[in-house]
């Protein structure tokens, strides 16, 4: 199956916002987690069938610290505090990836700020 982009600015955003003054992203613009922990952005993913996917998260991250994410799937953690370093500046995009087990049809994905900086600015997933 090909894969789908989910892009942050259309998915629910808690302690974050939508901004498109970084060029790069995809979309119309890209999530800025508020800088504290606790912020996420959460995607609803649809899947023709259960199985293992690799999700891809495209970010920035202009500062030298790290702006580790908790990725979860329908509530269960599948990565925590994965890390989200540095990328050289707030428009230079990377991606990082984990693999989890989706469910046939609706999955959530929240990826959550677990530093108090918050987490870096993410322009989508892809499943
Ligand atoms: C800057 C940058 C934002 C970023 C923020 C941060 O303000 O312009 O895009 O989100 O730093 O440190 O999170």
């Amino acid at each position: 199956a090909g894969s789908a982009v989910y892009e942050a600015e259309n998915a629910t955003i808690s302690q974050g916002a939508v901004a498109s003054d970084h060029p790069g992203y995809t979309g119309t613009g890209f999530v800025d987690y508020t800088n504290v922990a606790g912020g996420y952005i959460q995607w609803t993913v649809a899947a023709t069938s259960a199985g293992r996917r690799t999700l891809t998260l495209r970010y920035a991250n202009g500062t030298g610290s790290d702006r580790p994410l908790t990725v979860s799937v329908n509530g269960t953690a599948v990565a925590t505090s994965l890390s989200f370093p540095g990328t050289g500046g707030w428009d230079a995009w990377a991606t990082r990836q984990v693999t989890a087990d989706l469910a046939a049809g609706t999955n959530v994905v929240r990826a959550t700020a677990t530093g108090s900086s918050g987490g870096p600015n993410v322009d989508s997933l892809t499943v």
